[in-house]
């Protein structure tokens, strides 16, 4: 089989985990959440006590010696970080409101992008998504897609996603996050190459279908 690699940009809440699970399936394809090592790595420096401050030299050195084991089964996507199962943890609130705080430093970008890319070298037919997949960690990807959609149809997804959560929480989530994000990686207008899909008028289903669409025949 000929390597595929499928990545999958966007601002929060535009439907890139949904989709990127449901084309790994259908495409019989590994599946990497980049944002889940992100946040393994926020939680760590969280409990670690780093991210008061924040101690950045701490920062990039438990990045650096953090052991990250990241499953890639798009039907049960899973996360260890130094053999703990963090699956669950990284998507707590407090993970979610401070993992910015990691994912703004280049160095600990730099160390988990090699890292992806050996993943995705490893596993040869893949789809990987998150901020910077389409333009830094695998440019060269077969498809690359940028997926948007308006912030009324993002929080709501967020909505449905976290039930209860407040409208506080949730604008944190979607829009302060979108905009510190913003400051080190481009994810609202397409790179060269890349194709925007806007996913406010569409179904999951739809969404995948559009994605799949942009596979070369022969790489299927
Ligand atoms: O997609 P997510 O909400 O799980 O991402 C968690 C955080 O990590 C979010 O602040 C964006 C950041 N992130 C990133 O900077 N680069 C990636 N490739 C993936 C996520």
């Amino acid at each position: 089989m000929q390597p595929l690699v499928i990545a999958i940009d966007g601002p929060s809440g535009s439907g890139k985990s949904s989709t990127s699970r449901l084309v790994a399936e259908r495409l019989g394809l590994a599946y990497l959440d980049t944002g889940s090592m992100y946040r393994a790595i926020a939680l760590g420096c969280l409990d670690a006590g780093l991210l008061e401050g924040p101690d950045l030299d701490g920062i990039i050195t438990f990045t650096r010696d953090a052991c990250l084991d990241v499953g890639t089964d798009p039907a049960s996507p899973s996360i260890t970080i130094d053999g703990v199962d963090v699956t669950t943890d990284i998507r707590r609130p407090e993970v979610s409101a401070c993992v910015s705080t990691v994912a703004v430093v280049p160095q600990v970008r730099a160390i988990l992008t090699g890292q992806m890319r050996r993943i995705v070298e490893q596993t040869g037919r893949i789809v990987l998504e998150g901020r910077d997949t389409t333009t830094v960690v695998t440019p060269d990807a077969q498809v690359r897609v940028l997926l948007v959609a308006n912030q009324d149809a993002r929080m709501a997804r967020r909505n449905a996603e976290l039930d209860g959560i407040s409208h506080a929480d949730l604008t944190d989530q979607v829009v302060r996050r979108d905009r510190d994000d913003a400051t080190v990686s481009q994810f609202e207008t397409p790179a060269p190459g890349v194709v925007c899909v806007d996913s406010t008028e569409m179904t999951l289903d739809e969404v995948a279908d559009a994605v799949i669409a942009l596979v070369p025949a022969d790489l299927r």
